[in-house]
């Protein structure tokens, strides 16, 4: 039995997110969670004819029906930002929306893999470890902020300028999720050394800030749901992967507590810092989440000045998700 589920299925991401889950033989049973019309989305994709069974939940009141023995907990569930927001404003509304979800995964599902996508990931990571210490449940290895889109839209924006073919581009983006925080290492990606720094600065910011590109061109309709759909369905499919099929050399950039793998972690902090509790970074995984926490490799003097940008907002965003939880919300 592989059972996931989706917390926020109902949603601009999470229906295409469980659609594209549905298509995967690593699963046998999806569940959908909403606190609205998760009915109706469980009826239309458990038409599918392929190997899951799909199973729909409404309201708080089937929360534990839900959650209880799965395998995957994604959480794309909460309000999304319109245009001028950034994604700490969603923090009040999306804290409260991740730490209840937080709570029946560690009361109901304390073994599972918890993919959070919820905004402001930097903050509702932090949330989710808190609440399953309060439980007594807490694996760092198991709770990941997922950052794939920020991968995924690297690969796209780089290729369209070094004419790559954009599914095979690797660009490892380490650091957190939100603007400055987002620190692409292209000097990295075979291919860009032929780039100027003019080049290399503006698709840096169109990386940092894309997610603003989407909610703009959105108008007020929400921010990207598609997109971040793909993310989300790889990156769950590769916590699978290692985690289910037992494959290896799965290697992802995902935002993890550093004690997810401290002999790892050793050569992250020496670049970004001890006090940086938290880190997107390139993790091998296998079958207990984070099997290995991979050096960062060598940092350009501009992205060195990115990480540099980077580290004060993203500790204030930290401590403001775990102080969420230790000192009561
Ligand atoms: P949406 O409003 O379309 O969908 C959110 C869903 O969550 C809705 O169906 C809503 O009913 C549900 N929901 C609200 N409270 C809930 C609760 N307590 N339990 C279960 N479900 C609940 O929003 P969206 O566009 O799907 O975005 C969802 C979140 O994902 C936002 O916070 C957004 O900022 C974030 N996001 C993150 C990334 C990323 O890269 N990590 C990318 C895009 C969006
Ligand atoms: C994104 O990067 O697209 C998401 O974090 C949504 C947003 O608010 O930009």
């Amino acid at each position: 039995m592989v059972k996931v589920t989706v917390c926020g299925a109902a949603g601009g991401i999470g229906q295409p997110l469980s659609l594209l889950l549905k298509q995967s033989e690593l699963i046998t049973h999806l569940s959908l969670f909403d606190i609205v019309n998760t009915p109706g989305v469980a009826a239309d994709l458990s038409h599918i004819n392929t190997k899951s069974k799909v199973t729909g939940y409404v309201g708080t009141a089937q929360l534990e029906e839900a959650i209880k023995d799965s395998a995957v907990v994604v959480i794309p569930a909460g309000v999304p930002r319109k245009p001028g927001m950034t994604r700490d404003d969603l923090f009040n509304i999306n804290g409260g929306i991740v730490r209840d979800l937080a709570i029946a995964a560690a009361k109901f599902s304390p073994k599972a893999f918890i993919c959070v996508i919820s905004n402001p990931v930097n903050s509702t990571v932090p949330i989710v470890t808190e609440v399953f210490k309060q439980f007594g449940v807490y694996d760092p290895r198991k709770i990941f902020g997922v950052t794939t889109l920020d991968i995924v839209r690297a690969s796209t924006f780089v290729s369209e300028l070094i004419g790559a073919e954009a599914s095979q581009l690797q660009v490892p983006v380490v650091g957190g999720h939100s603007g400055v925080t987002i620190i692409p290492l292209l000097s990295q990606v075979v291919g860009t050394s032929a780039l100027s720094e003019d080049q290399i600065a503006k698709v840096t910011h169109r990386i940092q800030f894309g997610g603003d590109e989407v909610v703009q061109a959105k108008n007020g309709a929400g921010s990207a749901t598609l997109s971040m759909a793909f993310a989300g369905a790889r990156f769950t499919l590769n916590i699978l992967e290692a985690a289910i099929r037992g494959t290896s050399g799965v290697v992802e950039c995902t935002y993890v507590h550093l004690d997810a793998d401290k002999e790892g972690a050793k050569a992250i902090k020496s670049v970004v810092g001890d006090d940086i509790e938290y880190f997107s970074v390139p993790v091998e995984l296998g079958i207990n989440g984070v099997q290995k926490i991979k050096p960062l490799g060598n940092l350009s003097e501009y992205e060195q000045k990115l990480l540099s940008e980077a580290t004060a907002e993203l500790k204030g965003n930290i401590v403001k998700g775990a102080s969420f939880i230790t000192e009561g919300s």
